[in-house]
């Protein structure tokens, strides 16, 4: 008897990194969404987890991907399989872009750090937000110290918010320029900032407030409540001796941006962002075919097609559904990279069968973050490799060149 229990019994050998027990019994991104829940205070996982109004944007992105049907293909008889693809015109191991994210430090106190050294390693372009809660020096720094995973040279985009102070603008990109960011994401979905009912409820401020509420949730989610305490404080990193409120004083994101962003924007301020960047320019948050073709013919190198991952205007469409009327208007001209709602590597298929180049990703990396650091964002980007790997193999392709509309119903 004790053989055959022998026989049977397989302990895991004990795991002393508290992230590395989690992420083994980790398989996809809605277990890193549960574990994120579990150990982020719930006004700051709301904040992440949380869309405009209802929600049905938000909901709708997620469902689009499962709307679209795989055909696998068989005896196809692959050598090999190769994920790379190519984004604003240069090499990439898969086609995936880190999003623009604010404030990550909330998710984890390394933040933006974590989150450009996983990029790095994992040789995908990783966006950083004007609201950015570490700097565009130090980001790059970060970028720098871990062994880039793609070809050529390490790959940092800046997005930009259009302040009123068009000084700030100008200096950002500036610096973004000398630390040798390659690209600007100029994100236009923002004239005002969407009702995020979820943070309203909480009356949810950035940095957090600290009130009776937010003590009994830090009690009831002490790893964080301790990493958060230990660390140094929660800044719009980018703004610190600027002159604008940097964050040193607790903000109304709704207040903030309505009072700093500029509403006026239109198409010919692509001119003034040409005149002060060299380097290829990505409009994000285009979510109609008209804005598409527009963006095309002002000469924009990409398309975003983004809703802010459904935190803007609830009641915008789905991403995904935008992409193929999208190509079908912009010919081949101009890159097309979709935002929100893919969650697994077999979502990178579909969008590139429907006629994106490549697909963005935000809340995938906050959870993987909030559930486990930085190794948690080393977990996600294998997910995403390795799923669009075995999708590819089952649907008998070597090679994104061979992916198109064929592959999906
Ligand atoms: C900021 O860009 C946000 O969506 O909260």
């Amino acid at each position: 008897m004790i053989d055959t229990l022998r026989s049977v019994l397989r302990f895991r050998r004990f795991e002393s990194d508290a992230d590395r027990r989690r992420l083994a019994t980790a398989a996809n991104v809605a277990d890193l969404r549960g574990m994120a829940k579990k150990r982020l205070p719930g006004g700051v996982f709301d904040y992440i987890d949380g869309g405009a109004e209802d929600e049905y944007t938000l909901a709708a992105n997620q469902q689009a991907y499962r709307n679209v049907g795989l055909r696998p293909r068989v005896l196809c008889g692959l050598s090999d399989v190769d994920t790379s693809a190519t984004i604003l015109g240069r090499f990439a191991p898969m086609p995936l872009v880190l999003a623009p994210t604010g404030f990550t430090r909330i998710a984890d106190p390394q933040g933006e750090l974590a989150v450009a050294r996983a990029a790095a390693r994992a040789g995908v372009p990783y966006g950083l937000s004007t609201l950015s809660t570490r700097s565009i020096e130090e980001v790059a720094d970060a970028s720098d110290s871990v062994t880039w995973g793609g070809g050529g040279t390490r790959r940092l985009w800046f997005q930009v918010y259009t302040w009123r102070d068009k000084g700030l603008v100008k200096e950002m990109v500036e610096r973004a320029a000398s630390s040798r960011y390659e690209a600007l994401i100029l994100t236009v979905d923002l004239a005002v900032l969407g009702r995020r009912e979820r943070d309203v409820r909480r009356g949810f401020s950035l940095p957090p407030k600290i009130g009776l509420d937010t003590i009994i949730d830090g009690i009831r989610h002490p790893a964080w409540t301790w990493k958060f305490a230990r660390s140094e404080p929660i800044r719009f990193a980018n703004l610190a001796g600027s002159g604008a409120n940097d964050g040193t004083t607790a903000v109304d994101l709704a207040e903030f941006t309505n009072s700093q962003f500029r509403i006026d924007l239109s198409w010919s301020d692509l001119e003034w962002f040409r005149s002060i960047w060299d380097g290829p320019i990505v409009v994000k948050g285009i979510q109609t075919v008209e804005d598409a073709v527009i963006a095309r013919d002002v000469g924009f190198d990409a398309v975003c097609l983004s809703n802010h991952g459904g935190r803007q205007l609830d009641g915008a469409p789905a991403t995904l559904d935008l992409v193929e009327p999208c190509r079908q208007a912009v010919g081949t001209d101009i890159e097309i990279i979709v935002d929100g709602g893919s969650r697994r590597g077999s979502d990178m298929l579909k969008a590139r069968a429907l006629g994106a180049d490549s697909v963005m990703a935000g809340r995938t990396y906050l959870f993987a973050l909030g559930a486990a650091g930085e190794l948690g964002i080393d977990f996600v980007l294998d997910l995403y490799r390795t799923g669009l790997h075995r999708t590819m193999a089952l649907c008998g392709v070597s090679s994104l060149s061979e992916v198109d509309r064929s592959l999906v119903t």
